[in-house]
C-alpha cells in the first residue's frame, strides 16, 4: 500500500510586502495602457480571488472604470499536476460581447486554462482579451502561451498562497510561499 504524501511549505517566494509593491506597479502599467477605457475584468476561480480583489482596487486609484465578471475552470484533480482538459465549471453571468477584457488568473503553468479561457471569451464576441497573471512558470508550459501583464516569474515550483490552493489549502495565506510533497516521517519503532 502507498503511504499519503505530506505537503508541507519550504519557503516564502514572496512576501505580503513585495506582493503589494508589485501589484501597485502592474497597477500602474494596465492604468496606462487602458487609459479610461470601460474594462470587464473576467477573473478565473478560484486562484485569482485575492489577486483580483488587491488589482482591482489599485485599478480603481488610477480611475480605471472595471465591470467584474469570473468563471470557474478546472484542470486539476486534487494533486500537483494538471489532468491536461480544461472543464468549464461555471460560466459568465453577463454579456462580454463588443468589450475588451481583462483576463485575470492566478498562474500561467502549462498554459492549457488561460489558451482555453481567452478562445470562450472571444467566442462570446469580447472585442479584446488581454491576459493578466499573477505568476508566470514559462518552463512549464505544453501551448504557446503569454500573458500580457505578469507579476512575478518563477521557476518549476508549486506555489501556494494568497489565492492558489494545493487541495484547496493555503488559499488564505497572505504570502507565496512553496510547497512540497514527502512521505510521512517515519514513525520510532516501525518495522523496516
Ligand atoms: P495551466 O492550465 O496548466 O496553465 O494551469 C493553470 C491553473 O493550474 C491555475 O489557474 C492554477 O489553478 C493551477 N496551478 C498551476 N500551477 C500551480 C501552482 O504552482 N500552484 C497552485 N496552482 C497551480
Ligand atoms: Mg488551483
Amino acid at each position: 500500500m502507498s503511504a499519503t504524501l505530506q505537503p508541507r511549505l519550504t519557503g516564502v517566494l514572496f512576501s505580503a510586502d513585495q506582493i503589494r509593491q508589485r501589484l501597485t506597479i502592474l497597477a500602474a502599467e494596465i492604468a496606462r495602457d487602458y487609459g479610461h477605457t470601460d474594462l470587464i475584468a473576467v477573473a478565473v476561480l478560484k486562484g485569482s480571488f485575492i489577486f483580483l480583489a488587491d488589482l482591482a482596487r489599485l485599478l480603481s486609484d488610477h480611475g480605471v472604470h472595471l465591470k467584474i465578471d469570473f468563471m470557474e475552470l478546472s484542470s486539476y484533480g486534487s494533486g500537483t499536476t494538471t489532468s491536461g482538459r480544461v472543464t468549464l465549471r461555471q460560466d459568465l453571468a453577463d454579456s462580454v460581447a463588443h468589450h475588451p477584457v481583462l483576463l485575470i488568473d492566478d498562474i500561467l503553468d502549462t498554459g492549457l486554462t488561460l489558451q482555453t479561457a481567452q478562445r470562450l471569451l472571444l467566442e462570446k464576441g469580447a472585442s479584446e482579451v488581454r491576459t493578466c497573471v499573477l505568476l508566470d512558470k514559462p518552463s512549464r508550459r505544453q501551448v504557446p502561451t503569454t500573458a500580457h501583464y505578469v507579476g512575478f516569474h518563477i521557476p518549476d515550483v508549486f506555489a501556494v498562497g494568497y489565492g492558489l490552493d494545493y487541495d484547496n489549502h493555503y488559499r488564505h495565506l497572505p504570502y507565496i510561499a512553496s510547497l512540497a510533497l514527502s512521505p510521512p516521517a517515519a514513525t520510532e519503532g516501525t518495522a523496516p
